[in-house]
Formats: structure tokens, C-alpha cells, sequence
């Protein structure tokens, strides 16, 4: 169901059992960001009704995630520090094309794209570390952003031909399994 060419490198996971509170933070920054990306669309498009409903839904979902992983780092009495970055949704948002509607088709789906790959990154995370409460939370997650994938692939097909989806999703998809390829193992969610 996901557009993902490649799997996650095993090394990650290795690096992120060693710094899982690291991991909790940026999650927590992913889930802000991911809640910025639907502002946004709202934002750009006030006119398109779909959009914003749909986006209207995502954002309070995001917001509801990052207020459980607080939660969690308040458990864990870890404080929530600087936000440290995240080059690989930089560079997948550099492939934003310049003009619209080509702009806009890139936008849904490198945020597609990203729900993806976070969706399989939570995964690896629910079957490898050994906290059960942090397992199940992350199986939870993992399941929603998958849903968000979703949503923004459907999206895309209100506003474009499907066969135009189809190849900008691979062209894309491919370019995002290269940058993972050469990620360095970051305890991030998508280092
Ligand atoms: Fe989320
Ligand atoms: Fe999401």
C-alpha cells in the first residue's frame, strides 16, 4: 500500500536503542511539523474545500500525537529541547516544483511520502524496542500515518489525473529512497 522503494537501514534502529530519548524529541518535532504541513495547505488553499477539510482532520490528529509523545518525555522526565532538524524533509521539499498546480501535486505527495516513511520508521520502532507501553504507542502511530498517506494520495487524485499521480508519486518515491539510503543513522526519526 505504500509507495516506499526501499526499506529503513538496520543501523538505525542499532543507533536509536542506544539514544531512544533523542529519538522521543524529534518524534515529538515530527508530529509538530506534520501538524505545520496541514496549516500550510490550508493555508495556500483556502479555496479548495477538500483540502481543507481534510486537512482541518490531520492537524488536530498531528497535534494529538505530539501531545501524547510529550507526555511521554514528561513520563520518561526528559524535557523537550531545540527542535534539531530534519534534513531529509528538506531536501524531499527541495523537489517542490516552482510553478503551480505542479507545486501543489508536489506538496500532497511529498508529504505523502513523508507520513509513509514515518509510518514504516514507527513500525520499526513498535517491533524493536523493549518498553511495552512506547511498543504499543508506536504501533498506534504507526498505523495513523499510514492513514495520512493515504489521505494525501486521494487528494492528489481529486485534483489530478491519476496516471499524472502515479508518475510524479514514483519519481518522487525514488528520489526518497536514495536520500534514505545515504542517511548516516541518526537517532531521528529520519536519521
Ligand atoms: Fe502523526
Ligand atoms: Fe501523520
Amino acid at each position: 500500500m505504500l509507495c516506499l522503494k526501499n526499506k529503513s537501514n538496520p543501523e538505525w534502529i542499532e543507533c536509536v536503542k542506544k539514544n531512544v530519548d533523542s529519538v522521543i524529541i524529534d518524534h515529538a518535532h515530527c508530529e509538530k511539523k506534520a501538524a505545520l504541513t496541514g496549516m500550510n495547505l490550508i493555508n495556500g488553499h483556502p479555496e479548495k474545500t477538500e483540502i481543507i477539510l481534510a486537512m482541518a482532520d490531520l492537524v488536530e490528529e498531528e497535534i494529538d500525537h505530539f501531545r501524547s509523545v510529550v507526555n511521554i518525555l514528561i513520563e520518561r522526565n526528559v524535557r523537550l529541547t531545540e527542535d534539531p532538524g530534519d534534513e531529509y524533509a528538506k531536501k524531499l521539499f527541495s523537489q517542490l516544483r516552482k510553478k503551480q498546480p505542479e507545486r501543489f501535486l508536489d506538496h500532497l505527495l511529498v508529504a505523502g511520502i513523508i507520513e509513509a516513511r514515518s509510518c514504516e520508521r514507527l513500525q520499526i520502532l513498535s517491533e524493536n524496542l523493549e518498553d511495552e507501553k512506547l511498543k504499543n504507542f508506536y504501533t498506534t502511530l504507526s498505523k495513523s500515518e499510514a492513514g495520512h498517506y493515504v489521505t494525501f494520495v486521494k487528494l492528489a487524485k481529486i485534483y489530478f489525473n491519476e496516471e499524472i499521480v502515479k508518475i510524479r508519486l514514483d519519481e518522487l518515491s525514488n528520489y526518497e529512497a536514495e536520500i534514505v539510503k545515504n542517511l548516516t543513522n541518526l537517532p531521528l526519526m529520519h536519521g
